[in-house]
């Protein structure tokens, strides 16, 4: 794996790899560079090249993200990327998606009624993604500061730790969702699922667009689960639990080169639809034996019920078989349709006919 490095010029680092121009936007750096090294227009902007270049080579290398490396950075300069990050979504990529899905409903080649589901699946998921980004913007990197900012004060006071006791890393970590799954999903559901008889690009950009929205989502999630809640738990130890935490860091640098264990994902999330409003208006009919994405036909049964709203219990009693055996299904469900979340199987059973909805317009 060829890393990009200081001595390389800034316009050969955009030759590499054109879906880092926005990356590097996002440090304040515009394009025009001339033959400048990457070294001499960090330098210039102000920016740690050493930051730089570990957040370009995380973005353009699958397979690089140092950890340790990563937290070794001041924790203020990882938050200060995230909120570019954030704005990024929220005032370029979202709106030119959003554009892009609006003009090709202006025209006509596409499944209109098909595509307005989309549209309105996307527009869910605009309205979750940005709730996520302002709860980190107003609660999570606020806090963030003001531990750092009272991790490096010399004797912090009861009343200054008391004043951050309403919030933690541990409450931050329990309610980061993920927000790229309904994003895989809306994309999975327009390559799948949607036809396209135009000669024109428009199609293939919104989902070129997705694409590159959900990479991005992907390495921002990453930084904020691997990097910035390690660490900041790490400066809360040593603050509110002073004892414990000398005693786990004996001999360790004390933000640096440490090791932890994060829990392990839910391998299927299962949370709420924002699509309820199109849920089953007919009663719920025998799958039959008609074929879907090689579902069984308790899978599709178990599929018609999950996309019509009911709660894993409901339908475990509405089937007459256990709750485990519910949850089997929908991991087979998940595992064949490649659609993970509810809100993204309620828009397959629809634009697939399983079942049916008053409120499509
Ligand atoms: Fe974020
Ligand atoms: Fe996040």
């Amino acid at each position: 794996m060829k890393l990009l490095t200081s001595d390389m010029k800034m316009a050969d680092v955009i030759h590499s790899n054109y879906l880092l121009m926005p990356v590097i936007n996002r440090f304040g750096i515009h394009l025009g560079f001339g033959e400048k090294t990457v070294r001499t227009v960090c330098r210039e902007h102000r920016i740690d090249t050493d930051f730089f270049l570990t957040i370009i080579n995380a973005f353009s290398n699958e397979h690089y993200f140092p950890e340790k490396k990563f937290q070794t950075f001041n924790v203020l300069m990882i938050v200060d990327y995230l909120q570019r990050t954030h704005t990024y979504y929220i005032t370029n990529q979202i709106p030119l998606i959003e554009r892009l899905l609006t003009n090709l409903l202006r025209t006509s080649d596409v499944d209109t009624k098909k595509l307005r589901l989309i549209k309105k699946f996307f527009l869910d998921y605009k309205r979750e993604l940005f709730t996520h980004l302002e709860r980190e913007e107003k609660t999570t990197f606020p806090y963030v500061r003001k531990v750092y900012r009272l991790f490096y004060t010399p004797h912090p006071s009861s009343r200054e730790k008391r004043a951050l006791s309403k919030y933690s890393m541990h409450v931050y970590e329990e309610e980061h969702n993920d927000v790229e799954e309904k994003l895989y999903d809306l994309k999975n559901l327009l390559i799948k699922y949607v036809r396209d008889d135009s000669t024109g690009d428009s199609f293939q950009e919104v989902i070129f667009e997705l694409f590159r929205l959900e990479k991005d989502i992907l390495d921002h999630t990453r930084i904020e689960n691997t990097i910035l809640l390690p660490l900041v738990s790490k400066m809360e130890d040593a603050l509110f639990y002073p004892a414990e935490h000398s005693k786990r860091t004996a001999g360790v640098k004390a933000l640096g080169g440490i090791e932890v264990n994060l829990p392990l994902k839910n391998e299927l999330r299962i949370g709420t639809t924002d699509l309820a409003q199109h849920r089953l208006t007919l009663p719920i009919s025998k799958a039959g034996t008609r074929q879907f994405e090689g579902l069984t036909s308790r899978e599709l049964e178990v599929l018609q019920h999950v996309a019509s709203g009911f709660l894993n219990k409901q339908i475990a009693d509405k089937l007459s078989i256990s709750l485990h055996t519910v949850i089997s299904h929908r991991k087979n469900i998940t595992r064949k349709l490649q659609i993970k979340t509810v809100a993204g199987l309620t828009v397959y059973a629809l634009l697939n006919g399983l079942i049916s909805s008053n409120n499509l317009s």
